[in-house]
């Protein structure tokens, strides 16, 4: 994001001396409990990895905040396909091998940030972290439940791996052909995407 553009539309809407703005990685921005909490609502449209931004702010956000998280989707996105395409043309073996070299956080970004967002909140959910309201085209609107314990107590990092390994499990499933619940959606891609998806996809058997 532009931070003139962003400051101009602030005095544009009058709200200049309201809003603080920092320039930082999600886990770096400076939090002054005394001034600047509790939150009543917390965005997250970064890299999918929703925990991480949920273990630093979920404390300081009021009982029955809203929490909005763009990229949520129970299907692969571009750069999964172009993740599954890659690899495949190593064959499954050379591309497990790849695969467990990778680091965890590429590991859990294989089928794209959007399944690795909607597996990360659906356990989050399931632990009563979060409340879902309504998903309105790949944006969930959530509350944080009134009576949500703090994130640390409630999420562990082992939850982390597990996700990251569910998200493994299914590349390797689809790299050997196999069928899953979710789709490999065409419908946000660029059309490059589309290109290598369709082809992947008459490979596997499943072309839309
Ligand atoms: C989907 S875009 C967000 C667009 C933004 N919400 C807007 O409306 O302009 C995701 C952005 O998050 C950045 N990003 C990814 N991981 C991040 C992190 N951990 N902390 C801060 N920014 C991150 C990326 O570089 C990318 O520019």
């Amino acid at each position: 994001m532009n931070l003139t553009a962003f400051r101009d539309n602030l005095s544009r809407f009058h709200v200049k001396d309201k809003v603080k703005a920092q320039v930082s990685r999600t886990t770096d921005a400076l939090i002054d409990p005394a001034s600047d909490g509790p939150f009543d609502m917390l965005v997250i449209d970064v890299d999918g990895y929703v925990d991480r931004d949920l273990e630093k702010y979920f404390d300081y956000l009021e009982h029955g905040s809203l929490i909005i998280i763009d990229d949520y989707r129970d299907s692969v996105n571009s750069r999964g396909v172009t993740n599954l395409e890659r690899f495949s043309r190593l064959g499954v073996d050379k591309a497990g091998e790849k695969i467990d070299r990778l680091s965890s956080y590429e590991r859990g970004r294989l089928l794209g940030k959007h399944l690795l967002t909607y597996r990360l909140i659906e356990r989050m959910v399931k632990l009563g972290l979060l409340e879902p309201l309504k998903n309105v085209r790949g944006t969930l609107f959530c509350r944080k439940p009134l009576g949500s314990a703090a994130f640390e107590a409630v999420w562990t990092a082992s939850i982390s791996r597990a996700v990251e390994e569910s998200v493994v499990d299914d590349f390797m499933h689809l790299l050997r052909g196999g069928r899953t619940d979710f789709p490999l959606s065409m419908r946000y891609w660029r059309p490059h995407a589309a290109r290598i998806a369709r082809r992947f996809m008459n490979r596997i058997g499943r072309a839309e």
